[in-house]
Formats: structure tokens, C-alpha cells, sequence
């Protein structure tokens, strides 16, 4: 006989299974509770976008625009020049919707949160997938420091409040379109007699992105960013200014944090402040739980009004990962309290109502109408961890009553409709 053809998951994406659902339920709700309570409202961001968006935000040469995004060929129907692409992330996109919606106009700042799945051609590893999930914030027209300071502390406070611990805060800036060409000069002067020590990805960075040569993971080229010229002793006194009061603020609120001179950030939208949170015994420095930074002109470049800008996004599977790993506990969901099992076409309709009745004051039910004998339907409900049971056969239906059954006690009771919801919290409580 032949075998039936079975199928995987494409490379470096996965299921979300339901044991690991209640830190993922978790983590959204701390972080909601949390963005709120600072102003942060929702914004729910398309999938994909024009490529574009991506291509001129994030920067040409970046390593997410050479080689990094799922392109797609079907997008469009009307309009076939343009390209579309699976979202990388969700800063350009979010920059897209600010000028589009005209949120220029708002009252200044605005700030907003998205969470959902990015997309990303990599290596999988650990820690890496093709399909991966964000959080993250985005503080539009505010170019203080209080903002910076305010994307830096949200996202170090829920990762306080999930139970992680060992955190640090990696922190630099890499100036403004004012200070940062002249540093690019002197560093490109240092590089310049060391050129044939660096390794291929960073000949083209040389050229392309020259900043990105501090950030390569290449042992020798590491060795040679050590003593590369930093961006810190190279700031204009607005840059310097705006640094110092982001670290004044980080000190005076204790968060822990270590400056960072070779810390530049993949995409090329940044200006000042860039920052990252690790875990501190993550030496290799790979797995990051959360990136971001200043982006003043990006918001421009894309066709909006000079607006300044700052933001982070916490990559959603690491922090998971790393609350399995440290055993934080997570709040259990409450569990199923009360099942319906129905017997006989009359019950369908009371049972539905009992449902209805037992959701309307927020009582956890397990209702699947099934056809099933009422031994099997218990089994279900016990299965559920239901602590109680309403059975509804033909003669209760017809004569309005419910038994009422206690699942631990194998107790039960005949209750009329109109006074069950009034025991099943009394005994609930
Ligand atoms: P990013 O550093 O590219 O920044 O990504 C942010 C976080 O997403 C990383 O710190 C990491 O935790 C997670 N992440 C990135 N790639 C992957 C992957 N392949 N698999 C699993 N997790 C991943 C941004 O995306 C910027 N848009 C952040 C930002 C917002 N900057 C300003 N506003």
C-alpha cells in the first residue's frame, strides 16, 4: 500500500503548540496592561507592504534588504510595476501609516504599539526563524530625550514585571546626519592599510555601510573594531547633549545599563540613540530580547513632514525562550468551571441558553453540543478539569430545570433555570 504524503513546516518557522500558549498569553497581556498605563495605544499593521517602504527605510544595503525579505509576486492586480514584501518588521510600516493617516496632526506625541508575526530569509538557529514575532512601540514628534528614555524603560519594565532576570541594556548613539559623515571619514581613514585583513561581508560594508564594520562577528574583524574611532568621541554637542540626558535618565530610574561604542543597529534608519536589552550572560551578544533606537529622518525620507521618532521591538519567541529557561512562573489560565451536557433534540435549544446565560456573568464553560451518550460527555468535561456539570435532558428541558452535578463529589441536584447562574457562582465562590 502506498504511503500518504505527510507535510512539515517550511524552514525556520513552527507552531506555536498549546502548552507554550500561556507564556505567550502572558507576555501580551503584561505588556498591554503596561503600554496602556503609559499612553501607548494599538495599531494593527498590514502583513506586507510595497517593497520599498522597506528598501529606502531600512537602507539598500542592509543584510534584511540584500538578502532578507520574502518577496511576493501576486499582490497586486492593478498595478503590476509594484513589489510587494512580507514585513521584515514593523518600524517602516508604522512610518507609513503615521503620514497616511495624517497622525502628523494629531496631538504630538503619538505613541503606539503593534504586535504579530515578522518575516525574515535567515539562517534558522536557535533564536532565528523565518517567522518570528514582534512587539514592539513607536513614539512619533518628540525628539527629547524623555522619549528615548521612555521606549527604554517600557521595554526593560515588562520584561521586569514577566520575572526575567539578568538584564542589561547595551546603549550608544551614532549621531545625526550633522556629525555622523565626519566620523564615517575617520573611520573609514582607520580601516583603510587594514582592508585585507577584513573579511568579504565587510570589503563590501567598507564601501557600502561603513558602519555596520564595527558590528561584524567575524573573530578578526572584531578584534579590528576593538580599536576602530567611536562614534561617542565624534558627537556633535546636540548629539552629546541628547546622549547624556538618556543615560541621566536610565541612572536616576536605575536601570541597569553598559555603553556600548561598537553597538550601530542593522538598519539604516538610525540616528542618536540605539539600544538593545540582552540577557547578561549572553556573551555572544546574538540573541538580543529587544532592539531599537532613534529614527528623526525616516519619517521624512518617506514622504512625510521632519519628524523625529524612537522605538523598540522585543523579538517575542527569545523572550518566551528565556522565561522557560529562568522558570518564571506564569499566572495558570483560570480553568474550565462548569461543562453543559445535553441529551435529546430539546435540550439543544436549553443548553444554548444555559451557555448564554453562564458566559453573560463570565463563568468558564465547556460547551461542545455533541451527540455523544452522557458517559462520554462527562468524560470530556472531566478531561476539561470542569468542576461542575449542568445536564440538561428531554424531561429538564420540557419542565425548565437543570441537574446540576458536582464532578469531584460525583453529587448533584435538580436546580430550576432562572437560579442557576445565582448557585454556580455561590458554590464557585
Ligand atoms: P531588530 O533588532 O531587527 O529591530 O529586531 C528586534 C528584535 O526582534 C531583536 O532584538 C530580536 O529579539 C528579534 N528578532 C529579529 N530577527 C529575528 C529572527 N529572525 N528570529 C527571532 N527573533 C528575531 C527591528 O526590527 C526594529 N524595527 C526595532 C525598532 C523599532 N527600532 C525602532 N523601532
Amino acid at each position: 500500500m502506498s504511503q500518504q504524503k505527510t507535510y512539515q513546516t517550511a524552514r525556520g518557522v513552527r507552531d506555536i503548540l498549546p502548552a507554550d500558549q500561556k507564556y505567550w498569553q502572558f507576555f501580551r497581556c503584561v505588556s498591554e496592561k503596561i503600554l496602556s498605563s503609559l499612553g501607548i495605544e494599538r495599531i494593527d499593521l498590514p502583513h506586507f507592504e510595497n517593497l520599498e517602504i522597506y528598501s529606502r527605510g531600512l537602507g539598500n544595503a542592509t543584510d534584511i534588504v540584500q538578502k532578507g525579505m520574502f518577496t511576493l509576486d501576486s499582490a497586486s492586480d492593478d498595478d503590476s510595476e509594484t513589489k510587494y514584501a512580507l514585513r521584515p518588521e514593523f518600524t517602516a510600516g508604522a512610518v507609513r501609516a503615521y503620514i497616511q493617516n495624517g497622525m502628523g496632526s494629531w496631538s504630538q506625541p503619538v505613541r503606539l504599539y503593534y504586535i504579530g508575526a515578522a518575516f525574515r530569509r535567515e539562517r534558522p538557529q536557535k533564536g532565528r526563524y523565518r517567522e518570528f514575532y514582534q512587539l514592539g512601540v513607536e513614539i512619533f514628534g518628540d525628539g527629547s530625550a524623555k522619549s528615548d528614555y521612555l521606549a527604554i524603560m517600557s521595554s526593560w519594565e515588562i520584561l521586569k514585571q514577566l520575572g526575567l532576570k539578568n538584564l542589561i541594556v547595551y546603549a550608544n548613539s551614532i549621531g545625526c546626519p550633522k556629525c555622523r559623515p565626519k566620523y564615517l571619514i575617520k573611520l573609514k581613514k582607520y580601516y583603510k592599510d587594514k582592508l585585507s585583513k577584513l573579511c568579504d561581508d565587510c570589503h563590501v560594508r567598507y564601501d557600502k555601510n561603513t558602519l555596520r564594520l564595527l558590528d561584524c562577528k567575524e573573530e578578526l574583524c572584531k578584534k579590528i573594531a576593538d580599536s576602530a574611532p567611536t562614534t561617542l568621541d565624534s558627537l556633535c554637542p546636540e548629539c552629546n547633549t541628547h546622549f547624556q540626558s538618556t543615560l541621566e535618565y536610565l541612572d536616576y530610574f536605575n536601570i541597569r545599563y553598559d555603553l556600548d561604542p561598537k553597538l550601530v543597529r542593522g538598519l539604516d534608519y538610525y540616528t542618536k540613540t540605539v539600544f538593545e536589552i540582552c540577557l547578561v550572560d549572553d556573551k555572544s551578544r546574538q540573541s538580543s530580547l529587544v532592539g531599537g533606537g532613534r529614527y528623526d529622518g525616516l519619517v521624512e525620507l518617506l514622504g512625510g513632514q521632519k519628524t523625529p521618532a524612537v522605538g523598540f521591538s522585543f523579538g517575542m519567541d527569545r523572550v518566551v525562550s528565556a522565561m522557560k529557561e529562568q522558570k518564571v512562573s506564569v499566572p495558570e489560565k483560570r480553568g474550565v468551571e462548569v461543562a453543559i451536557l445535553q441529551l435529546g433534540e430539546k435540550a439543544k435549544a436549553a443548553s444554548k441558553k444555559v451557555f448564554d446565560l453562564l458566559l453573560k456573568d463570565d463563568i468558564n464553560v465547556f460547551f461542545v453540543p455533541s451527540n455523544d451518550s452522557l458517559r462520554s460527555q462527562i468524560r470530556q468535561a472531566v478531561k476539561q478539569s470542569a468542576k461542575y456539570a449542568i445536564i440538561i435532558g428531554q424531561t429538564e428541558a420540557m419542565k425548565g430545570d437543570l441537574i446540576l452535578r458536582d464532578l469531584s463529589a460525583s453529587a448533584q441536584e435538580t436546580i430550576p433555570l432562572e437560579y442557576i447562574v445565582e448557585e454556580i457562582k455561590k458554590r464557585l465562590a
